[in-house]
């Protein structure tokens, strides 16, 4: 077993880190204050290859593998969360359409993905009415000449309103039993009878815009189908196999910002005529919360490790977003209580880490969702 990184990637690890200390680190509590979503930064991220980082050099990517995405929305998410979830979307989006899209679809989509041309990408399977039990979304989509008319409301798509590509999800066979009858599609923003609703007014994460999108008799071509008719909820699921990787990297990051915060803290607070630092009960808070994360490393770098080299790797893709996501949370929130009083208020950064892991516990599938694809998964034999 080899625990070393690959020079290259190290070398990504390192350039995400410095380009996050020196962009993003520096503007998140702005833009947590303001909802201002950073496009400026996400096309810089572009430019450095974090979009795609599993799309084929084909078509604009940088295919450097799992693991180093992983490696990279950590360092993303350790600065600004908000950023990090909108490239971590992004990736699935672009990876979505790199599996299951036509060649022109491809060829037209991915590469503006990948510049940044689009500041985003959206991953539309969320309804009102379905949001942990996803295959019982309503919109649908009906066939209509050489193309689908979407109608329906989907709720809580991250970057909705920026982005330049929607995946879809709508049903297009009703008589089919319960997942069987649901289908893909690309939308690109700016298509008729799409809408952009609500912008949902949120807890963290802030400068991720998080919409409601509304179609009304949205007409798309055939091409815009992805893989088969039928097949959409199996894509949905294997696309959130991955998407887990990416926001359990990112809940890594969180919790790595305030512990490191809060560790600094600690060394120069002083109480009691000495720091913080030398109470053995502020250095168990301390050690078990870099034990936490470390354990939840290594389970997102080994999902991460499957996934890259072709092999299931579900079950640990959940493993490592429950962990991670539930690690992140309970060290955001020992840092706070590292910081006493200070820590609930705005004068420092670890109120803000803790509002921004919430979610990760909630979206991509809630920890609940996690645990009944861990447990079906064991129960199968996988
Ligand atoms: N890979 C491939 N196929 C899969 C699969 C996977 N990981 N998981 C399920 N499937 C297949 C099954 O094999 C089954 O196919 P067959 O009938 O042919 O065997 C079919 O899909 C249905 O599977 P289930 O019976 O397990 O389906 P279910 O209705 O019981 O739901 C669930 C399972 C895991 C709860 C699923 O609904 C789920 O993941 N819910 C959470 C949804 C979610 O994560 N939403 C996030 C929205 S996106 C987001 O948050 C992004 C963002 O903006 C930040």
């Amino acid at each position: 077993m080899i625990f070393d990184l690959t020079g290259e990637q190290e070398m990504i690890q390192q350039m995400t880190r410095d380009f996050a200390e020196r962009h993003l680190k520096p503007v998140a509590e702005e833009l947590d204050r303001t909802k201002a979503f950073p496009f400026e930064n996400l096309k810089k991220l572009a430019q450095l290859g974090l979009m795609g980082m599993n799309i084929s050099v084909d078509y604009g990517g940088s295919d450097v593998g799992v693991i180093a995405y992983s490696l990279a929305i950590t360092e993303i998410g350790k600065a600004c969360a908000a950023t990090g979830v909108t490239t971590s979307v992004t990736n699935m989006v672009a990876e979505v359409i790199q599996e299951f899209a036509t060649e022109a679809i491809k060829k037209e989509h991915l590469p503006k993905i990948c510049d940044g041309t689009y500041p985003a990408g959206s991953f539309a399977l969320t309804e009102p009415s379905a949001g942990s039990d996803a295959a019982s979304i309503r919109a649908t989509a009906v066939k209509d000449g050489n193309g689908y008319r979407i109608n329906g409301t989907k709720t809580m798509i991250t970057s909705g309103e920026h982005s330049g590509i929607t995946v879809v999800w709508a049903v297009t066979d009703k008589s089919a039993r319960k997942g069987k009858g649901i289908s893909a599609f690309v939308v690109e923003k700016g298509r008729e009878g799409f809408h952009v609703g609500k912008n949902e007014e949120k807890l963290g994460q802030r400068a991720s815009t998080t919409n409601e999108l509304i179609f009304e008799e949205c007409w798309v071509p055939d091409e815009n189908l992805l893989g088969k008719e039928g097949d959409g909820f199996k894509i949905a699921m294997m696309e959130l196999d991955g998407g887990r990787i990416g926001i359990g990297s990112l809940a890594l990051g969180i919790g790595f910002a305030a512990i490191e915060y809060a560790t600094e803290y600690v060394k120069n607070r002083e109480q009691f005529g000495k720091p913080l630092s030398n109470f053995q009960a502020i250095q168990w808070m301390i050690a078990d919360s870099y034990t936490e994360l470390e354990a939840a490393r290594f389970l997102i770098l080994r999902a991460a490790y499957l996934k890259e080299n072709g092999r299931k790797f579900t079950k640990e893709a959940s493993m490592a977003k429950v962990f991670a996501s539930e690690a992140a949370r309970g060290v955001t929130i020992r840092s706070v209580q590292m910081l006493g009083g200070y820590g609930y208020t705005k004068d420092y950064p670890v109120e803000r880490f803790l509002r921004d892991v919430i979610v990760t516990t909630l979206y991509e599938g809630t920890s609940e969702v996690q645990r009944m694809v861990i447990a079906r998964e064991i129960l199968r034999g996988g």
